[in-house]
């Protein structure tokens, strides 16, 4: 059988799979998990998996499970990831299938991730005498968070001998039967920080025998969003975002203390290096001048994620053929979102994508992280036709 007799065959079985991998989806949707506590997921996949034949690894520390399809130990990996943590949100979709875990849900589609993941191993596993390289695939916990899954399964040896991976993202701004691809720098990078103002109390009668946290503190949100707009070169896009602010006893104190957190975004690295000391320098200067203490704390988190040319290329490829040139659309420009996917992408080339899910008269086209948010289903198919074409050329290409 040549490559895309192989194709055609892995594309028949996918179809026949549809109805199971739904089930999947669905089964995952009702019992959605926060990040850390992917375990009944986890055994869904391991279920599945090991009766198909996959050999299994599972974590002491995580609820990560690596699937492996083994052609020949001596062989190089293809990987696939798929997260599957789900958020702290209340479902409200009312659909038969709706999550029945209380105050959590599926709302960004990861139970999808994990369901295509099941069905392209399923695929794969039923063709394994005509592949050329192993298949890895990896299931990964703590997406949402900022101490994410990705950096453990890395640590506990989940690139060991993968020489090619990919990822995809469920995407209520196409429509069903496209794809978005974007080459380069695909999101941004994820930091948080947090900031205390120090100052000290005295009866909100009598201020000048205090420092006022308050009043300091808002002087530095101020300067703080003067960092972006006027330091900043405007054709870099980068984004610092205040998001809680805590501080004060009562109306007639003056308060001594005062706590922010936010996040920053970027898309180009030497952005990124220079704005931890541009926003310490500017709470610096604002506290000294108003006789406050101040602690600042920045912690890196995601990198941005940065696809690799060659293997958008062979994406793109293998997505026209099966959806058609113009259902394969170029993204141009980046999203500030961030996505731990990046760091697989530092070690190994790759690439991510968007699977669109939107279909008005299914009413997905809600954004993702809301309690409405739900997916076109007919797009599991298609998220698992592109994985597996594209892992099965890189096998072939690179050989
Ligand atoms: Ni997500």
């Amino acid at each position: 059988m040549d490559k895309e007799q192989l194709k055609q065959r892995l594309f028949s079985l996918i179809d026949t799979l549809k109805d199971k991998v739904i089930r999947v989806r669905r089964d995952i949707h009702k019992h959605p998990e926060l990040s850390g506590q992917e375990e009944h997921t986890k055994y869904l996949v391991k279920g599945i998996l090991e009766i198909e034949g996959y050999e299994i690894k599972e974590f002491e520390e995580h609820n990560g499970l690596i699937a492996d399809l083994i052609v020949d130990q001596k062989k190089p990996f293809v990987a696939i990831r798929a997260d599957m943590d789900a958020l702290p949100i209340e479902e409200k979709t009312g659909k038969p299938y709706a999550s029945e875990v209380k105050g959590v849900m599926h709302a960004c589609g990861h139970d999808a991730h994990t369901a295509i993941g099941v069905g392209t191993a399923i695929a794969l596993m039923s063709v394994k005498e005509h592949l050329p390289w192993n298949v890895r695939f990896i299931f990964q916990p703590s997406e949402e968070v900022n101490e994410g899954g990705s950096e453990e399964m890395i640590k506990d040896g989940a690139l060991e001998g993968v020489k090619a991976i990919f990822g995809l993202h469920v995407y209520p701004y196409l429509s069903t039967g496209q794809i978005g691809y974007k080459y380069g720098v695909m999101m941004a990078s994820a930091d948080t920080f947090t900031i205390q103002i120090h100052g000290k109390s005295a009866h909100g009668a009598r201020p000048h025998e205090g420092v006022d946290a308050i009043l300091v503190a808002s002087m530095c949100v101020n300067s703080l969003n003067h960092i972006i707009s006027r330091r900043i070169d405007p054709l870099h896009p980068a984004v610092i975002s205040l998001g809680t602010i805590e501080g004060g006893t009562a109306p007639n104190i003056i308060c001594d203390h005062v706590k922010l957190t936010g996040t920053v975004r970027t898309v180009n690295e030497k952005v990124r290096s220079k704005i931890p000391k541009m926003m310490e320098d500017s709470i610096k200067g604002t506290t000294h001048a108003m006789g406050a203490k101040y602690d600042f704390r920045y912690d890196f988190g995601n990198p941005e994620l940065i696809n690799d040319d060659k293997m958008v290329d062979i994406l793109v490829q293998e997505a026209k053929k099966i959806l058609g040139e113009k259902n394969v659309i170029d993204l141009k420009e980046p999203v500030m979102g961030g996505e731990d996917f990046s760091r697989y992408l530092q070690l190994v080339p790759g690439a991510f994508f968007r699977l669109g899910t939107c279909n008005p008269q299914k009413g997905t086209c809600v954004s993702q992280h809301h309690p409405k948010f739900d997916i076109d289903e007919d797009a599991l198919p298609i998220g698992m036709k592109v994985l597996a074409a594209t892992a099965l050329e890189v096998m072939h290409e690179k050989q």
